[in-house]
């Protein structure tokens, strides 16, 4: 594991960056703000604003990206991924004639399998791909808390490390392949089963008439508390759920470490109860415009039991 501040400097490195959703904004102000040479691009245009108004380039297509050093990716599924290396529009079209481009990092949760198909066609044009999927919401980018694990070809790593190390906190090196994605998706399915989890006792504890501001701030202070159920602890008292991540993301990354374990026959009981849970809380409409975090109100439903907002302790 690298730590900040062992990074080769990115002084002389000219940077694309595809992607602004919630975490690509996030992710590329932080490295804006670290004085590197950032041009952007979004499929829409208009989220770029902010990243302008810190001084950052507009890239006006996706194919301009690969007019820079480096491009880094951050879109949102299997399907992005494939979008950004289409034969025709995409990042590696035409002839090569006027790319600079020689390593291509992504960062987007996505399948070990598309990343190995991005590789391919990275390859084939002689360009390095590394995967770089993030663990942190955008609120823990911001605060600089984030880490990567990067796999992938060893001409890219280095680069990709200073890159990842300019954004957040540490770099796990894990491989030389599309190790980083299959280590992303059981990060995540950790993560979803936790979620379940908190919401099925912050609900039983709710109906047992314990305040659940009391029963996280305990939960909090004990062995089994984390970063991660004290993120969501303002979520699960006051039940307001401004979106770090939405339910279909996390869904779609459930089933992607689903897909693994078919793939490679691995039961995996709660993670497929944990699915079903979610897939409750998209279709009946509770998760719509909300974090994830929403999750405790379909465990509720399910229960029968209505929560009702509560003050943090
Ligand atoms: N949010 C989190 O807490 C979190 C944490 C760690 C990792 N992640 C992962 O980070 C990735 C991005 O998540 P997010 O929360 O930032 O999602 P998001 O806000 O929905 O942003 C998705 C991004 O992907 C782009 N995109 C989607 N389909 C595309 C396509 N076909 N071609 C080109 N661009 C496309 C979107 O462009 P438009 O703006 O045009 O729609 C947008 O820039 C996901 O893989 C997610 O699993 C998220």
């Amino acid at each position: 594991m690298t730590e900040q501040p062992t990074a080769a400097p990115l002084a002389d490195v000219t940077i694309g960056w595809v992607g602004l959703g919630r975490m690509g904004t996030a992710m590329a102000t932080r490295l804006v703000e670290s004085g590197a040479d950032v041009a952007v691009w979004n499929r829409t245009a208009a989220k770029a604003d902010p990243l302008l108004d810190l001084g950052a380039e507009l890239l006006p297509d996706l194919i301009d990206a690969a007019g820079r050093d480096v491009v880094f990716s951050m879109v949102l599924d299997d399907a992005a991924l494939d979008a950004l290396h289409d034969p025709e529009h995409g990042l590696l079209a035409g002839d090569g004639a006027s790319r600079r481009m020689s390593v291509w990092i992504d960062g987007s949760t996505v399948s070990s399998t598309a990343a190995q198909r991005a590789a391919d066609a990275a390859a084939a044009a002689g360009v390095a791909f590394v995967s770089a999927p993030i663990s942190g919401n955008p609120g823990v980018v911001a605060a600089g808390n984030a880490i990567f694990a990067i796999s992938g070809d060893e001409r890219g790593l280095g680069v990709a490390e200073a890159i990842c190390l300019a954004i957040g906190r540490a770099v796990h090196r894990v491989g030389g392949s599309t190790e980083a994605n299959v280590i992303k998706l059981c990060t995540n399915a950790l993560l979803a089963v936790t979620m379940q989890s908190v919401a099925e006792i912050a609900v039983l504890a709710d109906k047992a008439g314990v305040s659940r501001a009391a029963l996280m701030s305990f939960i909090n202070d004990s062995a089994v508390g984390s970063p991660f159920t004290r993120y969501k602890t303002a979520n699960v008292v006051t039940l307001d759920f401004p979106p770090t991540f939405t339910p279909e993301g996390q869904r779609k990354d459930i089933r992607l470490a689903l897909e693994l374990a078919h793939e490679l026959e691995t039961p995996m009981p709660v993670l497929n109860t944990t699915e079903v849970a979610f897939s409750r809380l998209v279709s009946g409409g509770l998760g719509e415009g909300r974090d994830f975090a929403a999750l405790v109100l379909e465990v509720a439903r399910d229960a029968g039991h209505t929560l009702e907002p509560e003050e943090l302790s």
